[in-house]
C-alpha cells in the first residue's frame, strides 16, 4: 500500500512543507504551519451531461449549447485586453500599485457593463458607500444602475449576492475582505487566499463573474500568495508611472484571450479616457531628433505600437561604470553590450548607460534589441538618426539579426505616422506597406559600418 503524503501549509505565507515545524523557514512566522487534508476520492462533482465522475468525451461537448456570449463593456481598451468582453463566470484579478486608478478603472467598467445589461454590484472596503457615490458623480456616472455596498465580512457579501443574485461583483480590493473562518488579520495571505477562493468558487457555481482587485506590494507582487493568480482564468495588470498621464492595462494571463494584449488609458479631471491610438500619444513628445533617440516599431499583444527609446552615454567618475534602465530588462541592456563590443568592436566600459523608454511602457518583446543597440549607438557617437525612421529586430549573441513576427503590420503602423524608412533584419517581408523603404541588415556590424561609419 502506498505510504499516505501528508503535507504542510503556512498559513502566513502559503509556503508548503514536507514535515511540521513551530516556526515557517520561508517567512519566519510561528505557529502558522497547519496539516492539509487531501480530499478522498467521493461522489465527485457532477459534469455536464455526464455521471458523477465520469469523464466526457471532448466531442461529447459539441453537442452541448454554445457557450453564453461574452457582454462588451463598450470601452474598446478594456474588451480587448480581457479577449473580447467578459466571459460569463469568469473570474478577474486586476493588480496595480495604490493610487494608480483601479478603483476609477473599474468604476466606469461596472458602469458600463450594468449599461450593457449586467446586473452589477460594486462592493468596496476601502471607501464609505459615500465617497464611491461622489466619485461616481464626479465621473459623471451618477445614474448607472450600478449596486453599491460596503462591506468587507466575506459572510456579508456572499449572502448579498446569494440574495441579489448580480450577474458581475467586483470586489475593491481583495486585501480588504475578511473572512470569519480563518483566524489572522485582514490582508494576511490566509486571508486573501481564503476570500479568494471562496469568491471564485461561489462564481463558478452560480455562473457569477467576479473582477478582484488586488493592491501590489513594493516588489511588484499582487500581495498575498501567488495562489491567487493560480485561482483566476484571467490576471489583469493596471501599471503607469504616477507623474504621467498613462496607463496601462497589460493581461499576463488570461484563459479567454491572448496573454500580453494591452489597453491604453489616459488619467484625466473626470476619470480614465481611452487612447485609441497610443503610438500617436507615445510619440507626442518628441522633439527634433537627438543623438540617442530613436523610435521603435513594437508589437503589444497584438497590436503595433511605437515608441521611442532613449539612450544616454556619458563618461563615468564612478571606478565601476552605471547602467540604470527604465521599462526594459537590464539583462538584456547587458546582452546587447557585449555584443557591441565582442562583435563590433565598440566598447562600452568607463560609460555610464541610461536607457529609458518614454512614456512609462513596459517593454519585453526581443525585437527591441536592435533599438536598444542603435540609441546606444547614437548616443555614444554623438549622431542624431534621420528623424523618418523606426528600428525593429532581434540581436542573437553572435551579432547576426534575426527577423521578427509582423514586419508588415510594425511598418504599416510607421507609415501611418508619417514615418518613411525602417531598419530591419534581412528576412521580413513589408506586404501591403509600400510606402516605405526598407533598410535590412544581416549582422550588427555591418549596420554599424554603414549608418555610423564605424566598427
Ligand atoms: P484610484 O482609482 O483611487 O486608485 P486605486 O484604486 O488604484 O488606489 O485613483 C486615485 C488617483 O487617481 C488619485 O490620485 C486621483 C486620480 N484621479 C484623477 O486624476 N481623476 C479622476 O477623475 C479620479 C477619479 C481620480
Ligand atoms: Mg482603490
Amino acid at each position: 500500500m502506498a505510504r499516505p503524503t501528508t503535507s504542510f501549509t503556512c498559513n502566513a505565507c502559503g509556503a508548503h512543507h514536507s514535515k511540521w515545524s513551530g516556526r515557517c523557514e520561508a517567512c519566519g512566522d510561528w505557529n502558522t504551519i497547519t496539516e492539509d487534508t487531501p480530499l478522498s476520492a467521493g461522489p465527485g462533482a457532477k459534469s455536464i451531461g455526464a455521471k458523477r465522475g465520469t469523464p466526457l468525451h471532448l466531442t461529447d461537448l459539441a453537442t452541448e449549447e454554445a457557450p453564453p456570449p461574452r457582454t462588451l463593456s463598450g470601452m474598446p481598451e478594456l474588451d480587448r485586453v480581457l479577449g473580447g468582453g467578459l466571459v460569463p463566470a469568469s473570474a478577474i484579478l486586476v493588480g496595480g500599485d495604490p493610487g494608480i486608478g483601479k478603483s476609477t478603472l473599474l468604476l466606469q467598467a461596472a458602469a458600463r457593463f450594468a449599461a450593457s445589461g449586467l446586473k452589477t454590484l460594486y462592493v468596496t472596503g476601502e471607501e464609505a458607500s459615500a465617497q464611491v457615490r461622489m466619485r461616481a458623480q464626479r465621473l459623471g456616472l451618477g445614474d448607472a444602475p450600478v449596486q453599491l455596498a460596503a462591506a468587507t465580512a466575506l459572510r456579508d457579501i456572499l449572502t448579498t449576492m446569494e440574495t441579489e443574485k448580480p450577474q458581475l461583483v467586483i470586489i475593491d480590493s481583495i486585501q480588504t475582505m475578511w473572512a470569519d473562518t480563518v483566524d489572522s488579520a485582514p490582508g494576511s495571505v490566509a486571508q486573501v487566499r481564503a476570500a479568494a477562493h471562496e469568491l471564485t468558487s461561489f462564481a463558478k457555481r452560480k455562473g457569477v463573474s467576479v473582477i478582484l482587485v488586488g493592491h501590489v506590494t513594493k516588489e511588484g507582487q499582487i500581495a498575498g500568495p501567488r495562489v491567487v493568480e493560480h485561482m483566476v482564468d484571467t490576471v489583469l495588470y493596471f501599471e503607469g508611472e504616477r507623474g504621467h498621464q498613462f496607463r496601462i492595462l497589460r493581461s499576463v494571463k488570461n484563459r479567454f484571450g491572448p496573454a500580453d494584449e494591452i489597453g491604453v488609458f489616459e488619467m484625466t479631471g473626470s476619470g480614465l479616457s481611452e487612447v485609441a491610438n497610443p503610438s500617436a500619444l507615445f510619440l507626442s513628445g518628441r522633439g527634433e531628433p537627438s543623438p540617442g533617440s530613436v523610435v521603435f516599431a513594437g508589437i503589444e499583444g497584438t497590436r503595433p505600437v511605437l515608441v521611442e527609446m532613449q539612450a544616454l552615454v556619458a563618461p563615468s567618475p564612478h571606478a565601476q561604470a552605471r547602467r540604470a534602465v527604465v521599462g526594459w530588462d537590464s539583462a538584456r541592456l547587458a546582452m546587447v553590450l557585449a555584443v557591441l563590443e565582442a562583435r563590433c568592436g565598440i566598447p562600452f566600459a568607463g560609460l555610464d548607460v541610461y536607457l529609458n523608454v518614454a512614456g512609462g511602457l513596459k517593454i519585453s518583446e526581443p525585437a527591441a534589441d536592435l533599438a536598444v543597440a542603435t540609441a546606444l549607438l547614437s548616443a555614444r557617437e554623438d549622431a542624431a538618426l534621420p528623424a523618418e525612421t523606426v528600428i525593429f529586430g532581434e540581436i542573437s549573441l553572435s551579432g547576426a539579426l534575426r527577423p521578427v513576427g509582423q514586419t508588415e503590420n510594425r511598418l504599416k503602423e510607421a507609415q501611418k505616422l508619417g514615418f518613411t524608412a525602417a531598419i530591419a533584419p534581412i528576412g521580413g517581408k513589408p506586404g501591403a506597406a509600400t510606402g516605405m523603404t526598407l533598410n535590412q541588415f544581416g549582422d550588427l556590424a555591418g549596420l554599424v559600418g554603414d549608418i555610423f561609419g564605424a566598427g
